[in-house]
């Protein structure tokens, strides 16, 4: 079918749709677009977030209408000129809120779907790259607007977070001072983390994510089996394995919004500050420059990178290892070379490490939720070496090793933990027996990733075929 041809479409829309390739465009990414047929759950989020996306950006425009973005006047002009003053004002503000940690569940979810069915692989790399991109401006318009309440969290957080940048040698002050536009978090931050949260951010999210989806449709969709559509296809050049993506996909992803909605809608009218995780309950009072809270932490979708920062025994270190973890994300594409894209045809030790991955951000983000203890903080050492560790080892599963490959994978994974670990320890005076105690952490991950593919060799075989058409697919497989 020939998608730009001239519309046939008469009256005021066809005067339009000739000047402007309004069918045409519909035709060749929308109804005439080959998508995958066995499309399942986890590609709903992406769709999803495109939704929340739009959703957000229609109640911060009714949101900044009504705020006012200066200390004296910021807390209550939320507080009572939107949630209490304003017609419907509650409603927005709480969509705003559930919405924001929607966005971060969706995406976060969207990237794991990613790295399962190796969407990250070649011809996806740089759709991949512009994903982090996005995750990137996402989590500096959260970081940006969670000012902008000026309670106490809101206050303390911008705070601590703009002081992290002091830990850079030389530039680190000079830095931190003209982020703020002060010494201290004041008016000048105010004013311009608001005009960030509202103008610059969203142009540049709407922009990375018009990239995003001019990317995906210039390579074509990935799916769960991780088997190219494209190179198979019949004699008018359709995959065969391809269905127009308008009405099967509009029509799953309508199911998915709805699902979503009820969900999403539960939370707004029930449960709106989401038992103090979606909007800290600390953020009820004003903030005040003169009273530091006993607990400072970051909403819980920071989480994870939080106890990163508080677990490296060193400010710049720590910085280091929060950057170090979307550099790795970067290099996903890179680390994991296997020509195997999906996690179905993958070893079983492979699919651990996959799992892993998952469970050791969880373990982090709920290692921060607790406070900042020493215990915690060496935790989040640990577990940061195995959140770091799921991705290093990843080359080790890009072909079959021989035994002896195995062992030195081993020794020097162990040798390289432990002497990190005496490393971080010996600049900072946490006790050694605690180090002792939970050293065990990071080794005995490395010891059943290493020792299992040594003990047990059939844990890192792949699949020996590819199907070579798309297996059964359906919403729920
Ligand atoms: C505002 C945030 C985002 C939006 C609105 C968005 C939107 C989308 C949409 C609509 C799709 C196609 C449908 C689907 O596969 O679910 C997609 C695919 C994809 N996205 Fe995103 N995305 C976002 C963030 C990200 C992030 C943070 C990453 C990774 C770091 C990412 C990586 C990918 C990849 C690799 C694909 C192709 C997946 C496949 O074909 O299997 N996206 N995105």
């Amino acid at each position: 079918m020939n998608n730009s041809k001239p519309s046939k479409t008469s009256g005021v829309f066809g005067w339009i749709d000739q000047r402007l390739p309004i069918s045409a465009t519909w035709r060749s990414q929308v109804s005439r677009y080959p998508a995958p047929k066995n499309f399942n759950v986890w590609y709903f989020f992406g769709s999803l977030a495109m939704l929340v996306l739009v959703m957000q950006l229609a109640t911060g425009l009714f949101l900044a209408i009504h705020y006012q973005p200066n200390p004296h006047l910021a807390y209550w002009s939320v507080l009572r000129g939107i949630q209490r003053d304003s017609r419907w004002g509650w409603l927005i503000r709480y969509m705003h809120i559930v919405g924001a940690s929607a966005f971060f569940l969706l995406v976060y979810l969207h990237m794991y779907r990613a790295v399962m069915y190796g969407s990250y692989k070649k011809p996806r790399e740089l759709l991949w790259l512009v994903g982090i991109f996005i995750y990137l401006a996402l989590a500096a318009e959260a970081f940006l607007g969670y000012l902008l309440p000026w309670g106490q969290m809101s206050y303390w957080g911008s705070a601590v977070v703009t002081n992290f940048v002091t830990a850079l040698p030389v530039i680190g002050k000079p830095i931190a001072t003209w982020m703020r536009g002060s010494f201290v978090v004041d008016l000048p931050t105010l004013n311009r983390f608001f005009v960030f949260h509202v103008f610059l951010m969203p142009m540049l999210l709407l922009a990375l994510v018009l990239v995003h989806l001019i990317a995906l449709h210039q390579v074509g969709s990935n799916n769960p089996d991780g088997i190219e559509i494209h190179d198979n296809v019949n004699e008018s050049g359709w995959p065969r394995d391809g269905i127009p993506f308008h009405p099967y996909y509009t029509v799953k992803d309508l199911f998915g919004v709805s699902v979503f909605f009820v969900i999403f809608f539960w939370f707004v009218f029930y449960n709106p500050a989401g038992w103090g995780l979606l909007l800290d309950k600390l953020n009820y009072t004003p903030a005040n420059i003169l009273h530091t809270p006993a607990d400072i932490h970051p909403l819980w979708f920071f989480l994870p990178f939080y106890a990163m920062l508080r677990g490296v025994p060193d400010k710049l270190y720590g910085i280091m290892a929060f950057g170090g973890s979307f550099v790795l994300l970067a290099f996903l594409p890179l680390l994991d070379r296997n020509p195997i894209r999906s996690i179905r045809y993958r070893s079983v030790l492979y699919k651990f490490n996959v799992l892993m991955m998952a469970a050791s951000f969880l373990w982090l983000g709920w290692i921060a939720h607790g406070f900042a203890t020493e215990h915690n903080m060496v935790y989040g050492l640990h577990v940061t070496e195995v959140f770091y560790s799921t991705f290093l080892v990843l080359p080790f599963f890009n072909r079959q090793r021989t035994v002896r490959a195995k062992i030195i994978w081993l020794v020097l994974a162990e040798a390289a933990v432990w002497l990190i670990d005496v490393w971080m320890y010996s600049i900072h005076a946490h006790g050694w027996d605690l180090m002792l105690l939970t050293d065990w952490i990071p080794a005995l991950y490395l010891l059943v990733v290493f020792g299992g593919a040594l003990a047990f060799p059939a844990l890192t075989r792949d699949a020996a075929k590819l199907p070579e058409r798309l297996t059964a697919g359906g919403i729920f497989h």
